[in-house]
């Protein structure tokens, strides 16, 4: 490095010669440095021409890969291997010598969980639209970290845009508001801080809980387990989360509101919110939300829904009865990246009341926030989660443009039916039964043959991983009133009603 050091204290009684003196430091310390490796993988890291042929070869690497997986081509779902070997595997891998950017793309993508495969029926993470994804390569160059206004004007604006389309389409009023924030987690926690605030009786956000009267809101058992964990990143323990019995049905029973409320009350607890499913994680159940909504406002309580999974289906004409109510909701969470065929993670966490959005993080962050005291609702700090946060809205908004808003419809509808369909397959097919009769496209099932006395969660478990090792189809398990259960979540618009039937047919052979 050049440089030499000037003993600037010498100039101390000539103030302009030491400005002089010191700029001139500063440019000899800022001259380019010799050091030949750092300018080169510089140069090398930023090059456009090499992200330009990267790229082109990448784009190439996964159409055909969509390709592949549209046309159904037989592979592994899900590659069949385990923590360990797969640790070791990349261990090996970076140690070695040399590196290939596109084989590295190659190797990733043969050791994925292909959600675009029509046979991939696991857990509920759709496979985004392409341009969608693509669009998110335009989010991770621009980078725009979207704090405050100044760090991402247009793509502030664009989730501003997106919301209220999305405020519209669930019905809620014109005072709707809300933020974007990275995940169905994040956004269940973002909610229920609000209602925590606005619903304590004091500013507990500034003091702290009270230890008299401890908060806590109620909940169906088949609540997602981010809610309960909600509960205890506010500090209200176990007993913050009252739970209400379900149905048949796995619906939040409505009929024992009353009483969960009473026992909750006498228990010393002061419940301050009501949360609802559309759906829930498990079996995919809506709860009665207009019921729930009701019983809110005679007790007035916060009503918020997780719609993380099925929130969407309010946007289509067959299925918008499930969510009834939602449109009354005080707070409500969507996730793009469930039913709205966006990558994850990007979810919408609306309030009815657009104020209440404000209250999550009462607190001040003076250096980010021009002036904390107007809140203003382009500085997405103020109530998001995330300081520096991607630009969410921007592959959603493309999205509507391109394609308008019937292509959610389109996609929960097909997805949903096809949901409706497996169903009815499974009942008319001797052995199988269903756990719960599905709303959607999330189905809960086992099979057992004519004599088989022996146990059927054991069985169930053992097809689990018959079909786990054979790869051919990717399907999870879950657990529904204690018993074991498989379970399908049709997410890929192009799986067929011969890929469902081939599924019972295995499933058959798998449990002799
Ligand atoms: C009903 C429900 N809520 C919340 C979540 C959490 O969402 P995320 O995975 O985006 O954090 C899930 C995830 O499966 C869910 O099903």
């Amino acid at each position: 490095m050049l440089g030499y050091s000037i003993p600037i204290s010498d100039y101390k009684n000539y103030p302009a010669l030491k400005f002089s003196i010191q700029n001139l430091y500063l440019k000899i310390l800022l001259l380019p440095s010799k050091s030949f490796l750092m300018d080169t993988l510089l140069a090398k890291a930023f090059d456009p021409e090499t992200f330009r042929r990267e790229g082109h070869q990448l784009v190439d690497l996964l159409t055909t890969y969509l390709q592949e997986c549209r046309d159904a081509k037989p592979m592994p779902v899900l590659p069949p291997s385990n923590p360990e070997t797969m640790v070791d595997f990349w261990t090996k891998d970076f140690k070695s010598e040399g590196f290939n950017l596109q084989d590295f793309y190659t190797t990733l993508i043969s050791q994925s969980n292909h959600i675009h495969h029509p046979r991939y029926m696991g857990h509920q993470v759709v496979p985004p639209a392409p341009l969608s994804a693509l669009t998110e390569l335009l989010e991770a160059i621009l980078n725009n970290g979207m704090a405050i206004y100044e760090m991402g004007p247009a793509a502030t604006a664009i989730e501003r845009v997106v919301l209220r389309w999305l405020a519209d389409k669930l019905q809620l009023p014109k005072s709707a508001d809300g933020i974007l924030t990275s995940g169905g987690s994040a956004g269940n926690l973002t909610a229920l801080l609000a209602a925590r605030q606005v619903m304590a009786g004091y500013n507990i956000w500034d003091e702290g809980a009270h230890d008299e009267s401890p908060l806590a809101f109620m909940v169906s058992e088949e609540a997602h387990y981010s809610v309960s964990r909600a509960a205890r990143i506010m500090g209200w323990g176990e007993k913050g989360v009252v739970k209400v019995p379900v149905n048949d049905k796995m619906q939040l029973d409505a009929s024992k509101l009353e009483e969960t409320l009473a026992e909750a009350k006498a228990n010393g607890l002061k419940v301050i919110a009501l949360v609802g499913n559309a759906c829930s994680t498990s079996t995919g159940t809506y709860d009665p939300l207009d019921q729930m909504a009701d019983f809110a406002e005679k007790h007035g309580l916060w009503f918020h829904i997780d719609g993380a999974h099925g929130g969407a289906a309010a946007m289509t004409e067959n299925y918008k009865h499930l969510t009834k109510g939602l449109e009354r909701a005080d707070s409500v969470v969507i996730d793009f990246h469930k039913m709205m065929l966006a990558p994850a993670l990007t979810t919408a966490v609306l309030f009815r009341n657009g104020q209440n959005s404000f209250e999550t993080f009462a607190q001040k962050a003076e250096y980010l926030l021009s002036n904390a005291a107007q809140k203003p609702w382009y500085d997405s700090a103020g109530r998001a989660l995330e300081c520096t946060k991607k630009m969410l809205g921007v592959k959603i908004y493309a999205m509507i443009k391109l394609y308008g808003d019937q292509l959610f419809s389109d996609y929960i509808t097909t997805m949903y039916d096809l949901g409706k369909y497996f169903a009815e397959r499974i009942k008319q097919e001797t052995g199988f039964e269903l756990a719960v009769e599905p709303d959607g496209n999330i189905v809960c099932f086992r099979y057992r043959s004519a004599g088989f006395d022996g146990d059927v969660n054991q069985l169930t478990a053992s097809i689990r991983k018959k079909l786990l090792d054979d790869a051919s189809f990717y399907v999870v398990q879950t657990t529904v009133r204690n018993e074991v259960y498989l379970r399908v979540t049709l997410m890929t618009p192009f799986t067929t009603h011969d890929d469902l039937d081939a599924l019972l047919q295995s499933i058959k052979l798998m449990a002799e």
